[in-house]
């Protein structure tokens, strides 16, 4: 028998099936809330008669995604109710069924993006690293498939548990194959979200098959991954809304499905700790956002783009204390939404890895502090990047210096790497400032109110570009003081007659960032300039 009760949530009310008793699993009220609205929401895209999602962007023709459904198929078999069972053997059939089998492709054991796709490296259909193939889908799926096998393995088929452990084999001997800086790869221990589920992928799968080579290359690669974050207890990718969740959810995979005579079940506890102490510093109960920088981010304030951090938040603290809208699916980035099941089978476990007092400060602004740290992500940093972000109840401003070897931090990347980053309330919403990265090294300072930068390998080509958020309440405007909610005063070398463009969904000179409209304010300094150039922000909410 299945019990139904309803539960309030502020605003609307929503049904909660509870397992089904002969299952014995039950989640967390919020976990199950979270597996609940998100599965509901995945029925709709799902084909049953391909046994694949439909591309959950909805802008693909019908076509369908490999990724999601193997989420999904998790989800199924956590809900386990009339032929979820049936179906999620069916969607891992077919995924697997269509994993690359040639090792001599450097694509080896990794899943297809879409089941529609040509054959990748066929003369119509280059091989395009994180295009048409992603590496990291290796970690993505197959640690989901290793859940599935933890979790659910009496639900599922003899055969279907062997072609999933075959299939983790391959996908782990392919993952070897990536060696950070060679054929295009950039997978260095430093990359920590797909390093932590290589190291766990293959510390898991060489014990199941008793594969002793492959357990003791997941340890030697935990090794490097723990000697990193030890340095500093920092994640080498530090303070992503995204890439946080997914480094959170790889090291819980760390604690809870590996033996204690594996490295990474002895750090893994105290390295999600340090991890959660970092959130917890930078995450502002008042504005729902991780203070910056962020190294890596899908847009600017986390109250609009759907980020993985939110759905911890969500199993931790309860939707309403996330950043998320009622409904997720409508937010920037919302394909994400589809990893919840992932995130609410782990959810209990996870919570015994996060002291009661963190949990208990993610819901209320804990006062004004400043937070520093440092971190390292080797080859790309020259040396360690520091951080300090001042975080007070509705204005927080948090910025790193770097030296690195590229453009874009450490996933190259100069529409994800924010490495100085104002926001605020401006009584309506919460907007932003954030210096776009246009230089390989940036020397900050971070204060009550100001923000201090330079450049210290700058030009006189160099310039200062400020993305800057809109505003409700002044759609059009000239200049800073059309800034909602606070007084910018800028000081700088650069000359101080700055162009303003909009960057608009539908036009304007500058173009949209990560489905944020913003205006973009650039400085260029004088002709002739010489030394190094430096700007100083001094803000106050008004
Ligand atoms: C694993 O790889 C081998 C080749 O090494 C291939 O023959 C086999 O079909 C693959 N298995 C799966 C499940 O893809
Ligand atoms: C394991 O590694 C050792 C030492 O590198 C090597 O000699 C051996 O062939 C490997 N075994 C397998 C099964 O790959
Ligand atoms: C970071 O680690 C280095 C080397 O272990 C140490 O000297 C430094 O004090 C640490 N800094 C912080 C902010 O933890
Ligand atoms: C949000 O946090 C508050 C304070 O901890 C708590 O009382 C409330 O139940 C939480 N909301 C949800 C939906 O869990
Ligand atoms: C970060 O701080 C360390 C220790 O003070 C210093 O050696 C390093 O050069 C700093 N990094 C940058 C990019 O300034
Ligand atoms: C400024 O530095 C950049 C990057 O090193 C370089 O490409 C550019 O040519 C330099 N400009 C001048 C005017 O020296
Ligand atoms: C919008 O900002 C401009 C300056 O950029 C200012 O002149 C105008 O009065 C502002 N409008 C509103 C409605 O605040
Ligand atoms: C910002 O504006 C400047 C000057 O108009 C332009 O060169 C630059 O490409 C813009 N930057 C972005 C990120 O849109
Ligand atoms: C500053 O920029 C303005 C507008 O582009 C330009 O007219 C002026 O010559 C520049 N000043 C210097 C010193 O480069």
């Amino acid at each position: 028998m299945k019990s139904i009760f309803a539960l309030s949530v502020v605003g609307y009310t929503i049904s909660v099936s509870a397992a089904p008793a002969h299952h014995g699993f039950h989640l967390p009220a919020n976990a199950q809330i979270l597996l609940d609205e998100s599965m509901k929401w995945m029925d709709t895209f799902y084909d049953s008669s391909e046994s694949y999602l439909y591309d959950l962007s909805a802008t693909a023709a019908l076509r369908h995604e490999t990724r999601s459904s193997v989420w999904y198929a998790l989800g199924l078999l956590a809900r386990h109710e009339n032929d979820d069972v049936q179906q999620a053997e069916s969607i891992i059939g077919n995924v697997i069924g269509a994993q690359f089998k040639i090792p001599s492709e450097q694509w080896y054991g990794d899943y297809q993006k879409y089941p529609e796709e040509p054959y990748v490296g066929s003369p119509v259909y280059e091989p395009d690293i994180y295009n048409s193939w992603d590496p990291n889908w290796r970690g993505f799926i197959g640690t989901t498939l290793i859940i599935a096998i933890e979790e659910y393995e009496h639900l599922l088929s003899e055969s279907t548990r062997e072609l999933v452990l075959e299939s983790l084999y391959n996908a782990t001997k392919g993952d070897e194959y990536r060696v950070g800086g060679v054929d295009d790869d950039n997978l260095y221990p430093a990359y920590s979200n797909p390093s932590i589920m290589r190291a766990f992928m293959s510390g898991w799968t060489g014990r199941r098959l008793n594969e002793a080579n492959m357990t003791v290359s997941g340890e030697k690669y935990a090794q490097d991954i723990i000697d990193l974050f030890d340095r500093n207890n920092t994640l080498s990718e530090f303070n992503s809304g995204t890439y946080t969740g997914v480094s959170l959810y790889g090291l819980t995979l760390w604690c809870k499905y590996l033996p204690q005579d594996s490295v990474m079940a002895q750090h893994g506890p105290e390295m999600v700790k340090h991890t959660w102490e970092a959130v917890s510093q930078l995450w502002n109960p008042s504005l729902k956002n991780m203070a910056g920088p962020w190294d890596r981010a899908y847009g600017y304030d986390m109250n609009r783009y759907l980020s993985l951090m939110a759905l911890w938040f969500w199993v931790l603290v309860g939707k309403d204390n996330s950043s998320l809208i009622s409904q997720p699916q409508v937010m920037s980035h919302s394909a994400d939404y589809a990893y919840a099941p992932c995130f609410a089978v782990l959810a209990a476990f996870h919570r015994t890895l996060v002291p009661d007092e963190i949990v208990n400060g993610l819901t209320k602004f804990s006062g004004e502090h400043t937070f520093t740290a440092s971190t390292y992500y080797p080859p790309i940093d020259n040396s360690p990047r520091n951080i300090t972000t001042w975080v007070s109840e509705e204005l927080t401003i948090g910025a790193e210096s770097f030296d690195e070897n590229g453009l874009g931090g450490p996933s190259q990347s100069q529409e994800s790497f924010n490495p100085a980053v104002v926001q605020w309330w401006t009584g309506s919403e919460v907007s932003f400032i954030s210096l776009y990265p246009t230089e390989e090294a940036l020397q900050v300072g971070v204060s009550a109110n100001k923000l201090e930068l330079e450049y210290p390998s700058g030009n006189s080509s160099s310039i200062f570009t400020l993305i800057v958020g809109t505003f409700k309440q002044n759609r059009t405007i000239a200049d800073w003081s059309g800034l909602v909610g606070l007084d910018v005063g800028v000081s700088t070398n650069a000359n101080e007659s700055y162009v303003l463009s909009f960057g608009g969904a539908n036009g304007g000179t500058s173009e949209t960032i990560r489905d944020f409209e913003v205006w973009n304010f650039t400085y260029a300094m004088p002709q002739g300039f010489q030394g190094v150039p430096k700007m100083t922000l001094d803000v106050r909410l008004c």
